[in-house]
């Protein structure tokens, strides 16, 4: 199950978690105070973003985009979809791991809980969705984990900067000027960010959610950005306004993960009826 199985997905999300917990428990401690979450990576983190960096290439995105952006591969409704990535089997234990519906529940209800507007908490609960690229068979390392620019220099504000030198493009001067073959705050729109679930889900359902929500699913990945305030150079204003709430969606996606199961046939209706005020019945993928 090494290469389809979320057990690296799992291993990446508390990666991803334990690198933010204590900057975001004690924020003004100083930069060096905190604990060095890289140099104490599992190898499996490790191998993940080595491969990462390495095959992300501008024209790997390209290809990607041009494979999947037709949509062409299934149509689903999103809990059909939901049902699809809990597909995604587990090989560690079933009685303490969350199913992956199981996960989008808890996100949306976190945000439920703190009263926040319908289409946040459909964001919650869809925001993972692209992760379904695994099932179309993609390597997890074209899947999940950071993402970051295309097509300009790497900012060392990506987690585990040293393994760009891996990528081809680094070797690319057009693809290495500080914006490379982007306008100075042109707009995110127009940079093309490393292939993965972010992107996937945002071009599923663009036409169909408020562009606040859009931006939580396009760029929750984008930590070197949304967390460490790298590529301000390529971000117009509105980008720079509506990072605000991909800030605020990110503690969710952190830290909502809880032992206690939701009890999903229950909360079914509820989010039925939430998917039915966005949402066609069916979505094509
Ligand atoms: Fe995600
Ligand atoms: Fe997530």
């Amino acid at each position: 199950m090494a290469n389809t199985g979320p057990d690296v997905i799992e291993e990446l999300e508390d990666f991803q978690k334990a690198r933010y917990e204590d900057r975001d428990a004690a924020p003004a401690k100083a930069k060096d105070e905190y604990r060095n979450y890289e140099a104490e990576a599992r190898p499996t983190v490790r191998e993940f973003y080595r491969l990462n960096h390495q095959g992300q290439t501008f024209d790997f995105v390209q290809a990607k985009k041009a494979e999947y952006l037709p949509k062409s591969r299934a149509a689903m409704s999103i809990w059909g979809a939901m049902e699809f990535l809990n597909t995604l089997v587990d090989d560690s234990d079933p009685d303490t791991d969350l199913t992956q519906i199981e996960h989008l529940l808890q996100t949306a209800e976190a945000i439920r809980a703190d009263g926040h507007p319908r289409w946040f908490i459909l964001t919650g609960l869809i925001h993972d969705l692209g992760k379904i690229l695994c099932l179309w068979g993609e390597p997890q390392w074209a899947v999940v984990g950071d993402t970051f620019p295309v097509g300009c220099a790497y900012s060392d504000k990506v987690v585990f900067p040293e393994f760009f030198a891996l990528n081809p493009d680094s070797r690319s001067p057009a693809y290495q000027t500080s914006c490379g073959i982007y306008e100075p705050h042109g707009g995110l729109d127009r940079v093309h960010l490393s292939w993965g679930h972010d992107e996937y889900l945002y071009q599923v359902v663009k036409d169909h959610l408020p562009d606040e929500s859009l931006y939580m699913i396009r760029y929750h990945s984008f930590y070197a950005a949304h967390r460490e305030g790298a590529y301000a150079h390529l971000m117009s204003d509105r980008d720079r306004e509506m990072f605000r709430w991909v800030r605020a969606f990110n503690p969710y996606d952190l830290y909502s993960k809880t032992p206690a199961r939701p009890d999903v046939a229950r909360l079914r209706p509820f989010y039925e009826d939430l998917i039915a005020e966005y949402f066609p019945p069916t979505l094509r993928w």
